[in-house]
């Protein structure tokens, strides 16, 4: 992840939150991705994905992180903040986004109607230092670009706020003046992930730990694909990688398939 070692004063992350993008079964969408799934646009990583990019090893002593996050990810955004070494303070920006007539985007949520996305910050040290204007405001009134895309007076507020200082731009998908850019869409690198610990990636290791304290509880060996999000708060979609990695390092068996109940596993490990 860091090819330029350095150490950022300021970290921008826009990360690739997932949803659980699992293919609608709809028969509109005839099982395909839709516009609206995050991965039909590009992949995305799990909070314990996020949470563990080595993001610690690139701040400097004092460091401000900006992150976006949408509405659902909040408790995740915070918590990968803290991950990052960074300690949630408020929220930085609110964009209201608008149409290319200058409407307000106004679409159905699940509660309300939305049209506005948050912009997380937190710090790391004495950041308050940092500060090099009071009169940044926090409401973005800007177009919206193609999916995904922020706006890019964001920025420039960032640095109206802290001054030219060392910057990095996390999941970026453009290069722009001033700011180092790591990413997919900008460089065409995966973040690399820690090393894996006994054949499995740090995430899946961290999931199987879980998986096996939770078993515990009930005396079991046995569990059900589809018991996994009644004791761990993973994404169908990554439950089921996480599972094959597993199953291909041996740590789990397939002991049955059925419609109704999914697939049933054995631990062997
Ligand atoms: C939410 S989008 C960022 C959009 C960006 N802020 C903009 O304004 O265009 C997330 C980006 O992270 C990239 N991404 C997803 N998984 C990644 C990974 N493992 N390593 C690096 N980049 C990744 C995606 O390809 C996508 O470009």
């Amino acid at each position: 992840m860091t090819d330029k070692v350095k150490k950022y004063e300021i970290i921008y992350a826009d990360p690739a939150w997932s949803f659980g993008d699992k293919i609608r079964s709809s028969k509109k969408s005839n099982n395909k991705l839709t516009y609206r799934d995050l991965a039909f646009h590009y992949d995305t990583m799990s909070t314990t994905e996020i949470a563990l990019l080595p993001v610690k090893e690139m701040l400097a002593d004092n460091a401000v992180c900006f992150m976006w996050s949408t509405d659902a990810h909040l408790p995740d955004a915070i918590k990968v903040m803290k991950a990052w070494g960074f300690k949630y303070k408020t929220i930085a920006f609110i964009w209201n986004k608008k149409t290319s007539t200058g409407k307000q985007v106004c679409f159905m949520g699940k509660w309300t109607m939305k049209g506005s996305e948050i912009c997380l910050l937190g710090t790391k040290g004495k950041a308050h230092n940092m500060i090099q204007s009071h009169k940044v405001r926090q409401l973005v009134e800007s177009k919206r670009g193609r999916h995904s895309e922020k706006p890019d007076e964001v920025r420039k507020r960032i640095v109206e706020l802290l001054g030219n200082r060392p910057r990095v731009e996390l999941f970026a998908r453009e290069k722009v003046k001033g700011w180092h850019a790591m990413g997919f869409g900008v460089d065409g690198k995966l973040f690399a992930l820690p090393e894996p610990e006994n054949g499995l990636s740090k995430p899946v290791s961290l999931f199987y730990k879980k998986l096996v304290t939770e078993l515990k509880k009930t005396g079991a060996n046995n569990f059900g694909a589809k018991e996994i999000p009644l004791w761990i708060k993973v994404s169908p979609a990554t439950i089921s990688r996480y599972l094959k990695e597993l199953e291909s390092a041996g740590y789990i068996i397939k002991t049955s398939s059925s419609r109704l109940d999914g697939f049933q596993y054995r631990i062997e490990k």
